[in-house]
């Protein structure tokens, strides 16, 4: 009997060849765009403390109550959790190593999360992100060019219809006296709260404005807006955003209900949101988190940050035309009869020394199956090493591709020594008569 098939989690997702290719390319302009902005990359482990989170995030939390992935180590106790985000482990890192001993610093990551959500298109129980982190600085000026940093991925990108929302939820003292507010409000309607809500009444009042129930969502409308308990300072900051944010041309809607589901924020808060997503319209959320450093042990500093969800990113990546990406090699190397595999194994090292791609057909076959496949593999050109070819120390250079200088079936002899100037040549689109 054959042995049952095995599936993978559900939500957790393989991506394959095809898919590869996209994010690779994705993660080199990632990787460039970050750089251009003064942004070094950070790679911490997937598995934190529990605490980490239950104490950065919140414990009433949608993340924190229902979405993690937590366990006890088997071996020695410890409650561990596959991270749900990428900012806690962020700042323990910094924390630990004592990275902003000589100063601010502007981190970048880019990783696998993880969530116990429902799945969905766009929704995943693995996913990515992309995240940027600017730790120790407190000005208004780093939110602008963080957000300014989130539009330039979208232009580098060719996306277009994503709205930015922003909004301010204020500092702590702010906060306090709003939620006393939210907390009467909601009580006067007590009879329309869901269950959950009850619960957060009085341990998180600002959570109940997350709350997707739509039941809900009229007393939601109706309740004090955190904007409009700012004070001097935190009114100010958020005023010389949208004035750096204007003078940049970016354009920012005010969402005063937009409060984001951790309770590490204050000041800054924002989103893009596309309508080409289906129902998970938030491609990319951050904003400032002043005091979580101090709450997670370090030495006060303020910061700001965001993160992109890769899927959802590369959705709106295909949707606009994809990037033309693809993983086709420069030359395929077709070789048949004695002694030419050898040769063949040799060619392909030099070619490659010298930067040029090549994908060695292996496994034998005709010379018209090997130029069946070369054909299938997108490549510009075929190298073929025939025992002909061998005896005379040559090989036969032949172009694939129509349209290429019109060049596509022709071909010509070229010294096997050789192979690395002239293949270098070809591809250069210079035909060995020029
Ligand atoms: P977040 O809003 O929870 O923020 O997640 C950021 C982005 O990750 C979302 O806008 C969404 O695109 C994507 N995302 C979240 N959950 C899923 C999911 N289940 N499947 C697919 N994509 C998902 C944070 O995580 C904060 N750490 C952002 C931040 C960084 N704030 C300051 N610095």
């Amino acid at each position: 009997m054959a042995a049952q098939k095995l599936a993978g989690v559900k939500g957790m997702n393989d991506l394959l060849p095809q898919t590869s290719a996209r994010w690779q390319r994705f993660e080199e302009i990632v990787a460039s765009w970050a750089r251009s902005y003064g942004y070094s990359q950070i790679r911490t482990p997937i598995v934190e403390p529990t605490p980490l989170f239950a104490r950065g995030l919140g414990t009433v939390t949608d993340i924190v109550e229902k979405e993690m992935y937590s366990f006890r180590d088997a071996l020695n106790g410890e409650e561990l959790t596959l991270r749900p985000e990428g900012t806690a482990g962020v700042v323990r890192a910094v924390i630990e190593h004592n990275l902003l001993y000589d100063g601010p610093r502007r981190l970048w990551y880019l990783g696998p999360m993880f969530r116990h959500e429902r799945p969905q298109r766009g929704r995943y129980r693995q996913f990515h992100q992309v995240g940027v982190e600017a730790l120790g600085y407190g000005g208004p000026e780093v939110d602008a060019e963080v957000i300014a940093m989130g539009q330039r991925l979208w232009d580098d990108l060719g996306i277009e219809g994503l709205q930015l929302q922003i909004n301010s939820i204020g500092d702590a003292p702010e906060r306090a006296r709003h939620r006393q507010d939210l907390i009467d409000h909601f009580e006067k309607h007590a009879e329309l709260l869901d269950e959950e809500a009850k619960r957060r009444l009085h341990a998180n009042p600002l959570r109940i404005l997350d709350s997707k129930n739509p039941a809900m969502q009229e007393i939601i409308e109706q309740a004090p807006r955190l904007i409009d308990y700012l004070e001097g300072p935190s009114r100010e900051h958020f005023e010389q955003l949208r004035g750096y944010l204007a003078r940049l041309g970016i354009e920012a809607t005010l969402n005063p209900r937009l409060v984001r589901g951790m309770d590490y924020y204050n000041r800054t808060v924002f989103e893009w949101v596309t309508d080409r997503l289906g129902a998970q319209a938030t491609v990319c959320g951050g904003g400032r988190y002043d005091a979580l450093i101090e709450m997670l042990g370090g030495k006060p500093a303020p910061a700001c940050g965001f993160a992109i969800g890769v899927e959802r990113l590369l959705d709106l990546v295909e949707q606009a035309g994809g990037l033309g990406e693809g993983d086709a090699p420069d030359v395929y190397l077709i070789s048949s009869g004695d002694g030419t595999m050898a040769a063949a194994l040799h060619t392909a090292e030099a070619l490659r020394a010298r930067g040029i791609e090549v994908l060695m057909h292996a496994g034998g076959g005709s010379f018209k199956s090997q130029f069946k496949r070369a054909g299938a593999s997108g490549a510009h050109l075929a190298l073929v090493i025939g025992e002909d070819e061998l005896k005379a120390g040559e090989a036969t250079l032949k172009w694939l591709r129509e349209g290429e200088a019109g060049q596509g079936g022709r071909q010509v002899r070229i010294r096997l020594d050789d192979a690395p100037e002239a293949v270098g040549r070809a591809l250069l689109g210079q035909t060995d008569e020029d």
